[in-house]
């Protein structure tokens, strides 16, 4: 064993710089600066893509070890082997102090383990090493690892986009024993970052609260962030973005912003129980593990059998939190949604839910259906109430049929009217629960999450369905292909409006129920993959009592989300900020409903409404029926202005002008279209104080040397602003406009002219 003094010795043989100004030298730097040896040395693996580089290889122990992730480097660098890290003192052995690719829990592990594995005869050490790799493109490796001793193999899988430099993880578990294993804990990926000083920035948020940006400086520790609910959850989300504060600038350090310095950031495509630990080592390196969440887990792997994780998403901007947020949407667009990589824009829909709650029948919803039309809606869906005996929320989840008295000649009628006014026609399930009030439960008490013998807790009245025993699957897919075998339906909004609780599956031995927290997400992919395939018209939403089940694992099945409960148009503004750090406002559904709001009583302006909501992709839920002659003037212009510039508002470049966080009186968002042929801004007051007027705007993202000719949507400018400027002129002169008062809402558009 070293002694201290050596041991220091020998560490900053390794770590040399490591505390120094310029921490990032050291983690990398060590690599870097031996950039010379001999090309006979251990692997070195490298993957470029957009503007990043990450780099792995085998150290001289067999681990797989993190060597570089960050800025693209030059295609003739070289980028020295790994070599393991000492151990420091006495105390933190070499598993410990060397940044593992995807650590096994054994060997005096103190750090985050990727993979906790018990064999059958009690053993729970496991000391992953590299065994091969394949390289089947430039763009990706299969790395085969496995047990020092014991026949578990790993198999990571790293993708890199060209476009994006997003790479996507994820590690596939076998067992080779003879006997089963149980696997108590699984990450998808390991993330590690040079050692620096970093804001942590998350998202958290309750039902009719979601998409609260977290910004906090990042120290030593772990910080976890979870789902033990079955689900996303709304309490957080599975994204996470951490900023350097001491990022390199032209003049000295400088903390990452919006639109400046360095950001890694992640995202994990899984709508069950998820965790991320993000960690500050005791020797500075950060480390982000995500996967399921271990909590109440355990997966019994028989002989022969795997279990692959889902793909956890991480990528690297010089551009600070904007240019993280743009290159992600350009991925989800490019790679993740079903309809990847040019889904279509989203249709403006009217849903009825504010308007009627259950209360649907024939002749209301085509009266809703007929005013909806008028205003240039394409898409008319019928909300919650239309099934089985669904008067309120005590009854009728799970008995799927068309309720007789709301619709004594089934759904055609309406499908029919809705067609011919000019719209496709939307319908709201929630296949995954059942009231006890149903003829379902009636039949079938067992197909509930449950433990034997123990209370079956409600919530909203309802209960769970074990999607992971086969025959509830059969059954949610097999109503729902034939809901849409015999119905003209374009559209699904996917509900789910509980998390688990008593998570028992007693159809399966007691050492494979916990189970049910993997084969219950996967059976959900599973029918909404088939449904797709089966229906290849069909578009679905995500929608979980607002946004409790947004994450980019559902995201690749299904073509939009419902980001909150919460209409309040002025709420909104910060909900959608927060959500467009992680996700596309092409998939961000946002009505616009009625005021005084139910859940605020807060009175906005109908114009105020809709520009709030067009900075996604736009719904009308008001009550139709209340409106004025004037309101359908209104929403009828502004929903025609939202056709035409709606391409580049939900997948343009998005850059937040000024954040609605934090009690600002003001905030502004700019989308420039791809070719930068287009901008659009949108600019909101909370209050005006003092006759204190809008602050300057200098925009973002336009070409310098191109003319662009401003066209108001809604507001004016003030006097002596050009209505024909450069883009150089937008960007550094910017414009000042008349908005003032409460609740006051402006929208311009940029089109380049020369
Ligand atoms: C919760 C959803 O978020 C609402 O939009 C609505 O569909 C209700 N469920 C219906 O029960």
């Amino acid at each position: 064993m070293l002694r201290f003094g050596e041991m220091k010795n020998t560490l900053n043989e390794h770590l040399m710089g490591l505390f120094s100004a310029c921490l990032v030298q050291l983690f990398f730097g060590a690599a870097l600066a031996s950039a010379q040896t001999p090309a006979s040395s251990a692997p070195v693996f490298r993957l470029d893509g957009g503007n990043a580089t990450y780099a792995f290889g085998v150290n001289e122990r067999g681990d797989l070890q993190a060597l570089y992730w960050g800025g693209r480097l030059g295609p003739n660098d070289v980028i020295a082997p790994a070599r393991s890290f000492p151990e420091w003192a006495s105390f933190d052995s070499p598993n410990t102090t060397t940044p593992q690719e995807f650590a096994g829990w054994g060997g005096g592990l103190f750090t985050e383990p990727a993979l906790k594995i018990t064999f059958a005869d009690g053993n729970r050490d496991l000391g992953l090493h590299f065994v091969k790799a394949t390289h089947a493109s430039q763009d990706n490796y299969v790395i085969l690892m496995k047990d020092i001793s014991r026949e578990i193999y790993v198999t990571l899988r790293y993708s890199m986009d060209p476009d994006t430099g997003v790479l996507s993880r994820s590690a596939d578990i076998e067992n080779r024993e003879k006997e089963p294993v149980m696997i108590e804990q699984l990450a998808a990926a390991q993330w590690t970052l040079p050692p620096a000083h970093y804001t942590l920035n998350y998202l958290t948020g309750r039902w009719a609260g979601e998409w609260t940006l977290n910004q906090e400086p990042l120290r030593q520790g772990a910080r976890v962030f979870e789902s033990r609910r079955g689900t996303t959850g709304h309490q957080a989300n599975p994204w996470f973005a951490i900023s350097r504060q001491d990022s390199p600038g032209p003049a000295g350090p400088l903390t990452a912003g919006e639109e400046h310095g360095e950001v890694w950031f992640g995202a994990l495509a899984w709508s069950g129980s998820w965790r991320f630990t993000v960690e500050e080592t005791q020797l500075d390196f950060v480390r982000v593990t995500g996967g399921f969440n271990p909590f109440d887990f355990g997966y019994k792997l028989k002989p022969g059998e795997h279990l692959e994780t889902p793909v956890f998403y991480g990528g690297y901007s010089s551009r600070g939190l904007g240019g993280a947020s743009r290159l992600l949407h350009k991925f989800e667009i490019a790679r993740v949604l079903p309809q990847a990589p040019d889904p279509k824009l989203r249709p403006v829909i009217y849903n009825s839910w504010e308007a009627t709650e259950f209360n649907v029948d024939q002749t209301g919803q085509i009266a809703l259906a007929e005013k909806a039309a008028s205003i240039g809606v394409d898409r008319f869906v019928m909300d919650d109430g239309w099934f089985g005996q669904r008067k309120d929320d005590h009854a009728g989840l799970g008995d799927w049929y068309v309720n007789p008295k709301k619709f004594p000649n089934g759904l055609k009628p309406l499908i029919d009217k809705v067609h011919a006014l000019g719209m496709d026609f939307g319908l709201w399930v929630e296949p995954e629960m059942v009231n006890p009030d149903s003829d379902l439960y009636r039949k079938h008490p067992d197909w509930v999450l449950n433990f034997p013998g123990r209370p079956r807790t409600e919530q909203r009245n309802q209960m769970v369905l074990n999607l992971a025993r086969p025959d509830v699957r059969e059954y949610v897919e097999g109503f729902l292909d034939k809901l849409l075998s015999e119905n003209d339906i374009a559209f699904l909004k996917w509900d789910y409006n509980r998390n688990w609780s008593e998570p028992g599956w007693d159809q399966v031995p007691p050492d494979e129920q916990r189970r049910v927290y993997i084969d219950f997400i996967r059976n959900l992919y599973a029918i909404l993959a088939d449904l797709r395939r089966k229906h290849p018209k069909v578009e679905i939403e995500s929608c979980s009592g607002g946004g409790g089940r947004v994450d980019l694992g559902v995201l690749h099945y299904t073509d939009e989300v419902w980001p909150s409960d919460n209409t309040d148009p002025f709420d909104r503004l910060a909900m959608q900020d927060g959500f467009s750090y992680a996700y596309t406002p092409q998939v961000m559904m946002a009505w616009v409903t009625d005021s005084p709001h139910w859940l605020n009583f807060r009175s906005t302006s109908l114009t105020y409404r809709l520009l709030s909501s067009m900075q996604g992709s736009l719904g009308i839920g008001a009550n139709l029926n209340k409106w004025t002659p004037e309101d359908f003037t209104t929403a009828k212009r502004l929903i025609a202005a939202y056709h035409s510039v709606q391409r580049t508002i939900v997948r343009g470049d998005l850059y937040r002008l000024i954040s609605p966080r934090d009690d600002s009186a003001f905030s502004s968002t700019e989308s420039v279209s791809g070719d930068k042929s287009q901008a659009v801004v949108f600019a909101f007051t909370h209050s005006t104080q003092e006759g204190r007027g809008f602050p300057l705007l200098q925009l973002r993202g336009l070409d310098p040397n191109a003319d662009y000719q401003v066209i108001w949507i809604e507001g004016k400018a003030l006097l002596g602003t050009p209505d024909r400027a450069s883009g150089a002129w937008w960007m550094n002169h910017g414009i000042n406009f008349d908005l003032r008062g409460d609740f006051g809402a402006a929208a311009f558009r940029l089109d380049r002219v020369r």
